[in-house]
């Protein structure tokens, strides 16, 4: 049977002029070159991603196409934008090391926690773009909530740009830097609180009579829902709340029981006390 010729179909990618380097490609920086690639916002070759070990950049390199190697300052060199997704811990080195490749015409977006815009331009020693950025886990399936926080001499463009690095992988928010330690409290920490939610839900499910494969899908797609629920209506949650509440049903008595047992204090004390060791984390 004769073979259909399927035409090669190359699509430009979205940001054919940005030339980018992810230094520390590990579980955050490889979620988010991924995300480039699948969504078609860099091509292949305009990234150049490192990590820390030569086998791990020989393997990385053939698994997602892309130039990976252990060498920060030539791929520094080459990029306008500059990715740090190494530990916090590393990021003064990191510096250091790609300094000859700095300009003030480059822009770097540090994802690393806890490290301050200021420390990575008094590390550059020049009036440089930094934006910072804090994402969480689910970013892995395009489903993070990632807020930015810009740098003294970061512009609009700039931050344009950090925006549309991190829809790829969900939805983003920019606040004061001063905010970014309530942010790891709230949304960094946020999916383990979730996951207890549903741990607990699924349990009581089990409790109920529930197989506990059913429960648990039960439970996550009920959190699923009710997120949709309030980011796509808008609504607050209080009033969506009310709208599954009846006179006299169901729903109101296990409302009374979750305020009984304290939900709401201990959900705000969980975001408090992270924020507050976020902020022990950033004094070193
Ligand atoms: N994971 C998250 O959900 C999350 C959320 C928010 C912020 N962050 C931040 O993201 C950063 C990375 O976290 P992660 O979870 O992605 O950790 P990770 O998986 O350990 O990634 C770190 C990467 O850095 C590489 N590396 C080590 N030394 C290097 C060097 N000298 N030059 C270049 N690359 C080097 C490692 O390479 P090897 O594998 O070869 O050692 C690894 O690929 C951290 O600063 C963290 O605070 C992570």
């Amino acid at each position: 049977m004769a073979e259909i010729a399927v035409e090669a179909t190359e699509v430009p990618a979205q940001l054919p002029h940005i030339r980018v380097a992810v230094l520390g490609a590990g579980k955050m920086g490889g979620t988010l070159l991924q995300a480039f690639l699948k969504q078609n916002l860099f091509a292949p070759d305009q990234i150049h991603a490192t990590v820390g070990h030569k086998e791990r950049a020989t393997a990385l390199s053939t698994q997602w196409g892309v130039d990976v190697s252990t060498d920060n300052l030539e791929a520094a060199s080459q990029a306008d934008l500059i990715l740090l997704g190494v530990k916090p811990f590393q990021v003064p080195d990191l510096i250091a090391e790609i300094l000859p490749a700095l300009t003030p015409a480059k822009t770097l977006i540090s994802f690393a926690a806890s490290v301050k815009t200021r420390a990575i331009e008094d590390g550059a020693g020049m009036e440089i773009g930094v934006i910072r950025a804090m994402p969480n886990t689910p970013a892995a399936l395009g489903a993070g909530a990632t807020a930015l926080c810009r740098g003294r001499f970061v512009s609009a463009k700039q931050m344009e740009l950090a925006e549309r690095i991190f829809e790829t992988v969900g939805r983003t928010v920019t606040v004061q830097e001063k905010l970014m330690d309530a942010v790891t409290g709230l949304s960094g920490s946020g999916p383990a609180y979730i996951y207890i939610v549903i741990e607990a839900l699924a349990e009581a499910g089990v409790k109920v009579g529930l197989p506990r494969d059913t429960a648990t899908l039960l439970a996550a797609q009920t959190t699923f829902g009710a997120a949709k629920m309030v980011l796509e209506t808008g609504y607050h949650p209080a009033l969506l709340k009310d709208t599954v509440t009846t006179p006299a049903g169901c729903t109101i008595d296990g409302v009374m029981e979750l305020e009984e047992g304290g939900i709401r204090v201990a959900l705000i004390k969980a975001v408090m006390r992270a924020t507050e060791r976020a902020k022990q984390l950033a004094a070193g």
